[in-house]
């Protein structure tokens, strides 16, 4: 039943394929003769440093994949340098993950019905020191995702979603909880009340039309993150990757633009960047280190990303990351 959770997509899973088949379709372009023998992968984004462009990507009920769940997590986030997206549905308390490292780290919020609970969560999230909110703007409502459905999936005595304080052992299935409790009436227009929570910088997750980005940018999102929630949302959207040259070019270098979905190799990183994003997150690859390794599992995989980042990056011709440009990438349909 975990498996499944972590695994699968919404409906057909062709966008959750179509996110891994569009980087497998792209090629990059090579520059030779260029001196790489230094290689520094090393960026900023919204004030902090990173060791190299990877976060780890918000996932829910980290305690599923291994005992540790998401204190194991974070902590692999910050022995690699980079920064862990925090989930709301985690089942570690958002102070509990706080607390096992200093390191920066993003809070990522389902907006509840009742704002009052939304309200406190932004409150907890900046009283804990998370430096930045990352809004979902995708999951008004849960994607179907059969096997799931199949399951009855829901969290299994013992676990709870702490930042919630909801007994996983009360019955609901995931998709009832977010039926229930999440709010699918938010709009572009609430987004001035959420910013006014809090002073830490919002994050949009989940923009993939044009449109979007710059209505965005207009409600004071700090960056964007183009993504298809692993393909587990609206089937048949694009791929990340194809959508997110629209959205550079919509954004204009305004706010830093990420994406996530089916980055599963170093190359891949250098052609979500090459595209002009400014870091890429990561999903399953991680919950599958977590699992078989916990903290140390998931840092190998963090470890090994940020390895094979560096080799593309050189066997490429770039010392740097401003030296990764558009060129270097072909997107194929
Ligand atoms: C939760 O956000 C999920 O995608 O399952």
């Amino acid at each position: 039943m975990a498996y499944d959770y972590f695994r699968s997509g919404a409906d057909d899973e062709r966008t959750l394929r179509e996110n891994e088949r569009a980087f497998r379709r792209s090629r990059l372009w090579p520059r030779m003769l260029v001196d790489v023998a230094r290689c520094e992968t090393g960026i900023e984004l919204l004030g902090s440093r990173l060791a190299f462009p990877v976060l780890t990507a918000p996932m829910a009920y980290q305690k599923l994949a291994h005992p540790d769940g998401e204190v194991a997590m974070a902590r692999a986030a910050a022995a690699a340098g980079t920064i862990a997206v925090v989930a709301t549905l985690a089942t570690t308390s958002l102070e509990e993950i706080a607390a096992a490292t200093p390191a920066p780290k993003w809070f990522q919020l389902y907006a509840q019905r009742d704002r009052g609970v939304t309200r406190t969560l932004v409150e907890r999230a900046a009283a804990a020191g998370y430096q930045a909110i990352m809004l979902t703007v995708d999951a008004p409502v849960l994607g179907r995702r059969l096997a799931d459905v199949r399951n009855g999936f829901g969290l299994p005595p013992g676990l709870a979603m702490e930042n919630l304080r909801v007994a996983g052992g009360e019955g609901l299935t995931l998709a009832q909880h977010v039926l229930s409790r999440h709010d699918a009436s938010m709009e572009w227009r609430d987004l001035e009340w959420l910013r006014g929570l809090a002073p830490v910088p919002l994050v949009l997750k989940g923009v993939l039309r044009r449109d979007d980005a710059v209505r965005a940018i207009a409600c004071g999102a700090a960056a964007i993150l183009v993504s298809n929630h692993g393909g587990r949302q609206l089937d048949g959207t694009p791929a990340s990757l194809d959508a997110l040259p629209g959205v550079i070019e919509a954004v204009a270098g305004r706010v830093p633009v990420l994406m996530d979905g089916g980055v599963r190799s170093g190359g891949d990183v250098l052609k979500a960047l090459a595209l002009g994003a400014t870091a890429v997150l990561v999903g399953r690859p991680l919950l599958w280190g977590l699992a078989v390794g916990g903290e140390e599992g998931a840092l190998r995989v963090l470890a090994l990303l940020r390895g094979d980042l560096e080799r593309a990056m050189q066997l490429a011709g770039c010392a740097t990351i401003g030296a990764v440009t558009r060129d270097l990438v072909e997107l194929r349909a």
